[in-house]
């Protein structure tokens, strides 16, 4: 099977890699918009043309079906482009919120981009006790790999949220900061990555892996090495 995953960055990387593992007989065609970087900031339409181009773009490429592994996209068109295309879409909020419908915890926090808090959708999506934080300088620093910054935000950012039971990582960037941010927290409270929740893909036998970025540099090479451990890809 042929997937086509993508986002507006490396933070699908987190999402392919978890694929990747789960089911490493596909073929992997990714998708990341790092000129249009950051989506979280956008309007819904300018969102609906940046997300459409890259659905057809997936779709020229022959995918069977396509992940979304980008909250900001999820949360806002996941609706939208279900409908208007003719592939099988697979978004990365709706197994989150099955997941936390299933499982006990109360105490609900969700920290995202600005985009996916004003959403609300797991608030509408959820009878729990949900506190939801936008974290909109979580992306330009993880993408510019700039950790001296983080170190204040994670106080600014998480301090409402120590009361509670999980986190949702609601951004598909935010793992690769989970370690400072469970640092930050002690390691009390369970950090859900958003990628851990899907679970309905098949594998099959051939497998390969291409990447396309619509700005490529040096930096974010290195952050693609890092994230993927060194898989065998081809970046184009
Ligand atoms: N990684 C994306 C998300 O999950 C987008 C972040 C951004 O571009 O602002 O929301």
């Amino acid at each position: 099977m042929k997937i086509g995953v993508f986002d507006s960055g490396i933070g699908g990387l987190t999402v392919l890699k978890r694929l990747i593992d789960k089911y490493p007989n596909n073929e992997y065609i990714y998708y990341g918009d790092t000129k249009n970087i950051p989506y979280g900031d956008k309007s819904i339409e300018e969102l609906k043309v940046l997300a459409s181009n890259i659905v057809e773009f997936l779709i020229s490429k022959n995918v069977d079906m396509i992940v979304i592994a980008c909250g900001t996209v999820s949360s806002n068109l996941s609706d939208y482009l279900k409908e208007k295309y003719n592939v099988k879409i697979v978004d990365i909020i709706s197994p989150v919120i099955n997941y936390l419908n299933n499982h006990e915890y109360e105490k609900i926090g969700v920290i995202a981009t600005n985009a996916t808090i004003n959403s609300k959708v797991f608030s509408k999506s959820l009878n729990k006790d949900i506190k939801e934080v936008a974290c909109p300088m979580f992306v330009p620093i993880i993408e510019s790999n700039n950790l001296t910054e983080l170190q204040k935000y994670l106080d600014a950012y998480l301090n409402v949220l120590k009361d509670r039971d999980i986190i949702v990582l609601g951004c598909t960037h935010y793992p690769i900061i989970k370690d400072e941010i469970n640092k930050y927290l002690n390691n009390n409270i369970k950090l859900l990555d958003m990628s851990e929740c899907i679970s309905d893909i098949t594998n099959e036998v051939k497998a390969s892996i291409e990447l396309y970025f619509s700005e490529l540099n040096d930096k974010l090479i290195g952050n693609v090495n890092s994230i993927l451990e060194k898989k065998d890809f081809i970046i184009k």
